[in-house]
């Protein structure tokens, strides 16, 4: 997968794509991560990148000229990086590359979840447009981007933070990412669940008692306690994440319990 992100700010992602998950991701090359300062597309010579409203106003908007420059740059780039030879273009077994998503961060976009990160793990190619300012010129979102998006009702001062959030969400889905390929399968939200509890060692701490079913090596009732209690964690803290779920029998009479 290849990420890259478009910002006034490309400093901000230096930590973060070499950290941890993120960076060792991109270290056995599962993704490829980059940050662009599309301040270098400006057509100005002072390397404006915003300008006022048209009928006035206040804030500044971010102008399109930058963005779309930026954005057919990087393809430019991906393309000549890739060449399709004339016998794979007529060769019906080699796939054409996916185009990329093109993703606008604003509060006004579709709200980041889980189902999201799903989605985007399945591209080839992600691009994120981080603004800074009061708002976006109408035509970078009807002519540039596939996506707006939202990480949550609050307003940041900018997109760079949304971004890393679903950067981060979306890249250890990645085939390969996670060690224990399992752990994103058991996730939080990934099952529909919040995740059950977890212990590790000591059995007692400060008087808390490990539950005793996790001690005793029985795997088919460990599973069903952990089913249980996630979902009674479920119910307690996101009801409404129930609706969406199908339960069983058992499963229903243990909400009630
Ligand atoms: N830019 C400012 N606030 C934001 C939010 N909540 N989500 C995405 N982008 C933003």
């Amino acid at each position: 997968m290849r990420i890259d992100v478009l910002t006034l700010f490309p400093d901000m992602f230096e930590g973060v794509f070499g950290a941890s998950i993120l960076g060792k991701a991109r270290d056995k090359g599962l993704v490829r991560l980059s940050a662009v300062n599309f301040r270098e597309y400006s057509t100005n010579k002072h390397g404006q990148v915003d300008d006022t409203p048209y009928g006035g106003g206040g804030g500044m908007v971010l102008k399109p000229e930058p963005i779309f420059a930026a954005v057919e740059d990087l393809l430019r780039r991906k393309e000549a990086e890739t060449p399709q030879t004339e016998a794979a273009a007529e060769d019906d077994t080699v796939p054409t590359p996916a185009p990329p998503r093109i993703v606008l961060l604003c509060p006004q976009g579709e709200t980041f979840t889980q189902r999201k990160a799903e989605e985007f793990a399945r591209e080839e190619h992600l691009i994120f447009i981080c603004g800074h300012y009061e708002g976006y010129d109408e035509r970078i979102r009807t002519g540039l981007v596939t996506d707006e998006i939202s990480i949550g009702d609050y307003v940041l001062t900018g997109g760079e933070l949304p971004a890393m959030v679903m950067i981060d969400s979306t890249v250890r889905l990645l085939p390969g990412v996670l060690g224990n390929e399992n752990s994103a399968v058991t996730d939080s939200f990934s099952t529909g669940l919040l995740e059950y509890p977890h212990y590790t060692r000591p059995t007692e701490f400060r008087g808390m008692q490990v539950p005793d079913i996790l001690l005793s090596g029985h795997h088919a009732n460990i599973e069903a306690w952990r089913r249980r209690e996630s979902l009674r964690r479920t119910l307690q803290r996101r009801p409404e994440l129930l609706d969406r779920l199908e339960l069983n029998k058992q499963e229903s009479k243990w909400l009630d319990e």
